[in-house]
């Protein structure tokens, strides 16, 4: 079977490599002429571990092409994966949904044979409906192309596993022949006992985005009860280690810090929200403006407690950041919080130095006047202030001996609770974790 992905970004390249993987034959499709060129190379446009060698491999074995044609597609496969991008509208927080609806109207017009269309990409609730109608609209007369919606729980940094080896395969689906293609295509996944939920559009839509606002709130959740134990004392991790035993609330993502970001829990939270309020339901999801906010006030801790650190003096400091993407095994920097963090301290005047092991280029395209440095010791070198804000291994892994007699002044900032502060204190530093209350 001949398949193609449409959106060859996160989960569209990832998705197409995992495809060709299970057998099929599977083209993938961009509108992005550079990317396209450089997958096509075998080159990733970014970083995820394992996928070059899966690209590579299936590039090689010639069951993984690239084009910018749709048209290719349309004439080539019977089954089209949707996985375009629904990022934040302009100007306000609903999702934009130009590239899904240009996807799904482009294709039906090139589409002359019978075909399922499966959507993968994170839509409102409703999408999937207004879609179908669509297509019945703009297809050939004669022909019966068919809508599903698949969603995808892919997380960055673990792609390949998620899309390979799913916890869950959800579709939503509005005929028997759709179901029926949907379990031939994911038949390894299902014959490894893999969770299959069969259900309407709305459901499957909503799955996804339900699963996102309740990640989101785990996390905003212990972070607020990080700001307790800020204001009294206490530890935010013994906390979450305590709470986590119970399992029905479970230890996992329960990390208090700077808080999330990336490219997906920040505008899932905000679309739904969105969306409800188009139904008429202002009040359901009013309480995900209050975990937004919540995850917000983290950054603002952050830079608070450096400017505390600095003497609120922090002009022409030297500050080290350790770690510019929005969580470990990513170059991902969208809504990255330290990021944030760091480009709020410089344009407070600090001179701001940062070190990630993937995701300086792209934290250097988004803001070129920070100053990026090579390695750990570099950034830390003649440091002011050292801030950890995302938890890279080597990060993880540091103790105080190794920067002691690089930076300026022995002070650190843990906004992802990793470091051993007592320990840090003990060999002369002064330190400050988000969700531990400040004592000097
Ligand atoms: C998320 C969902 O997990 C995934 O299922 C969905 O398909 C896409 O969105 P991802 O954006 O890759 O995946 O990141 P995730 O691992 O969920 O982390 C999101 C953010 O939360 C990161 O910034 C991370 O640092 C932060 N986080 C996570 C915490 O602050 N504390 C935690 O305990 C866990």
């Amino acid at each position: 079977m001949t398949v193609s992905v449409i959106g060859t970004g996160y989960l569209g390249a990832t998705h197409a490599a995992a495809m060709a993987e299970l057998g099929f034959d599977v083209i993938g499709v961009d509108t992005d002429e550079q990317k396209i060129k450089s997958l096509a190379n075998g080159d990733l446009p970014f970083y995820e571990p394992g996928l070059p060698e899966l690209l590579r491999k299936h590039i090689a074995s010639g069951r993984l092409t690239f084009t910018t044609e749709l048209e290719t597609a349309a004439e080539a496969a019977d089954v089209h994966f949707v996985a375009v991008g629904t990022p934040q509208r302009a100007g306000d927080t609903g999702a934009d949904l130009t590239y899904v609806d240009a996807a799904v109207a482009g294709l039906t017009r090139l589409i002359k044979r019978d075909a399922l269309i499966i959507g993968k990409s994170t839509v409102p609730v409703g999408t999937a409906r207004r879609l179908q109608a669509m297509v019945k609209e703009l297809s050939a007369p004669g022909l019966s192309i068919d809508l599903a919606w698949n969603p995808e729980f892919l997380r960055e940094g673990f792609a390949v596993e998620d899309t390979l080896r799913p916890d869950r395969l959800v579709f939503g689906v509005d005929s028997p022949a759709a179901e029926e293609l949907l379990r031939t295509i994911y038949a390894d996944a299902i014959s490894r006992n893999t969770p299959v939920i069969t259900t309407d559009f709305e459901t499957s839509e909503l799955v996804k985005t339900a699963a996102n606002a309740f990640l989101a709130t785990k996390i905003s959740f212990i972070n607020a009860i990080s700001e307790i134990t800020e204001t009294v004392g206490g530890s935010i991790s013994t906390l979450a280690d305590a709470l986590g035993h119970d399992v029905r609330i479970g230890r996992r993502f329960l990390n208090a810090g700077v808080g999330f970001g990336g490219g997906c829990l920040p505008k899932d939270i905000r679309a739904l929200q969105a969306r409800v309020s188009e139904l008429g339901l202002d009040r359901t999801m009013r309480f995900l403006t209050e975990m937004d906010e919540i995850n917000l006030r983290r950054r603002d801790r952050a830079v608070f407690l450096a400017d505390e650190l600095l003497d609120n003096d922090v002009v022409g400091k030297r500050i080290a950041v350790l770690g510019a993407a929005f969580k470990p095994e990513s170059d991902d920097v969208r809504d990255s919080p330290s990021l944030d963090i760091a480009a709020r301290l410089f344009n407070q005047g600090a001179e701001v130095f940062i070190y990630d092991p993937k995701a300086n280029a792209n934290a250097a395209k988004r803001f070129p006047r920070l100053g990026f440095a090579d390695s750990t010791e570099e950034a830390v070198q003649g440091a002011d202030l050292v801030l950890l804000l995302t938890e890279w291994p080597e990060f993880k892994a540091l103790g105080p001996s190794d920067l002691a007699g690089l930076v300026k002044s022995r002070k650190i900032i843990d906004g992802r609770n990793v470091l051993d502060w007592q320990e840090w204190e003990a060999a002369g530093w002064t330190t400050r974790t988000l969700g531990r209350k400040s004592v000097d």
